[in-house]
C-alpha cells in the first residue's frame, strides 16, 4: 500500500535537482516520444526558452459568452501575434480565426458541464481525435476531476484521449479542475497533477499555490499555470514570475489577459517573464510604459 501523505517518511522533492531525463529535448518528460508529438510539442513550447504562452479562451464551453469574450472575432485578431498558443474550442476557432495564423493550437475537446449545473465534474469527449487531426491541433484538452463526483469520467475521459492522441502523435494537456467546494492546496495539486501525469498526459494545467515548486518537481511533465479569477495587472504578473520561478513552463491565462484593459499589454508583459526572464517587477513597469498614453 502507498504512504499517505506525512504518514511513513518525509518527502523529499529535490526541487534544486534539474529533471534529469531530457535527453536533449526542450519539453520535459518528451524524450521518449516519436517525431510527431515532438513537432506539436515544439510548436507549443519555445525551443530556446523552453517556454510558453497560451492563452485561454474555451470558457464559452460552460460559461458562455463571459465577460471580455463577447465579440472573439473582434479580439482574438488583436491577441494572435502576441501569445504563443491558441485554447479553445473548435467552434471558436473555426468562427474567428483565420486558418493562415502560425501559432500552437490547444483544441478542447472535453465538455457536459455548464454554470447552471450544481456539479461541473461530469463530462464527455465532445471532439474526436480525426476532427483534432482536421483543426490540426497541437494538443487535445481534457478536464480532469480528482476527487469529484466525476473522477471516473473525467479519468475515463481523459485516457480515451491520450490513447486516441498516441494513435496519431498529438499530445494531451490535462486541465486540473477545481470544483466549487474543492480546497486549492499544494496537497490537493501535488495528488492531482501527478495521477494525470502518470496517466499520461504530455502537459499538465494546474493552479498556482503554496509549495508550487515541489508540485512541478514531482510531475514529470510541463506544468502550465492557469490564471484564474480576474486579479489586477500587477498582482497576475507577480503570479506569474513565481510560476516560472516555481518550475513552470508556461502560463496558460484567460481571464487576467481578456478581462484586463489592455490585453495585448498584459500578454506581452507576460510574455516577457515566461520567455525573457523578466522580474514581476520588470515587466510591471514594462505594462505601465506601454499603456501609459493609453
Ligand atoms: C477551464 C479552463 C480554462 O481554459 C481556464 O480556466 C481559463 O483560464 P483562466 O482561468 O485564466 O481564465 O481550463 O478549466
Amino acid at each position: 500500500m502507498a504512504d499517505k501523505e506525512g504518514i511513513k517518511i518525509e518527502k523529499n522533492y529535490y526541487t534544486d535537482v534539474p529533471f534529469k531525463t531530457n535527453g536533449n529535448f526542450h519539453v520535459k518528460g518528451a524524450a521518449n516520444l516519436d517525431w510527431g508529438m515532438k513537432k506539436h510539442l515544439t510548436n507549443i513550447f519555445n525551443p530556446k526558452s523552453g517556454n510558453t504562452v497560451m492563452f485561454a479562451f474555451d470558457h464559452g464551453y460552460f460559461m458562455g459568452s463571459v465577460s471580455g469574450l463577447e465579440r472573439l472575432d473582434i479580439l482574438i485578431p488583436q491577441l494572435i501575434d502576441h501569445v504563443d498558443v491558441l485554447m479553445a474550442t473548435r467552434g471558436a476557432l473555426r468562427t474567428c480565426v483565420k486558418p493562415n495564423f502560425r501559432k500552437g493550437i490547444a483544441l478542447r475537446v472535453s465538455a457536459g458541464s455548464s454554470m447552471i449545473n450544481e456539479d461541473l465534474s461530469h463530462e464527455l469527449v465532445s471532439v474526436d481525435v480525426e476532427e483534432a487531426i482536421r483543426m490540426n491541433a497541437d494538443c487535445m484538452a481534457v478536464q480532469t476531476f480528482i476527487g469529484a463526483d466525476g473522477q471516473l469520467s473525467s479519468i475515463d475521459n481523459l485516457s480515451k484521449v491520450i490513447n486516441a492522441g498516441a494513435r496519431y502523435s498529438i499530445p494531451t494537456l490535462g486541465v486540473i479542475a477545481v470544483g466549487k467546494n474543492m480546497e486549492r492546496t499544494s496537497q490537493y495539486f501535488k495528488l492531482a497533477t501527478r495521477i494525470v501525469a502518470e496517466l499520461g498526459a504530455h502537459i499538465v494545467k494546474t493552479y498556482y499555490c503554496d509549495d508550487f515548486e515541489e508540485i512541478a518537481a514531482a510531475c514529470p511533465v510541463p506544468i502550465v499555470v492557469a490564471g484564474g479569477k480576474k486579479l489586477a495587472e500587477k498582482e497576475a504578473l507577480a503570479m506569474a514570475y513565481k510560476s516560472i520561478q516555481g518550475g513552470a513552463r508556461g502560463l496558460d491565462m484567460g481571464r487576467n489577459i481578456f478581462q484586463s484593459h489592455h490585453p495585448v499589454a498584459m500578454a506581452d508583459a507576460i510574455g516577457k517573464i515566461v520567455h525573457y526572464k523578466y522580474t514581476d517587477k520588470e515587466a510591471w513597469e514594462f505594462f505601465q510604459e506601454k499603456t501609459k498614453s493609453k
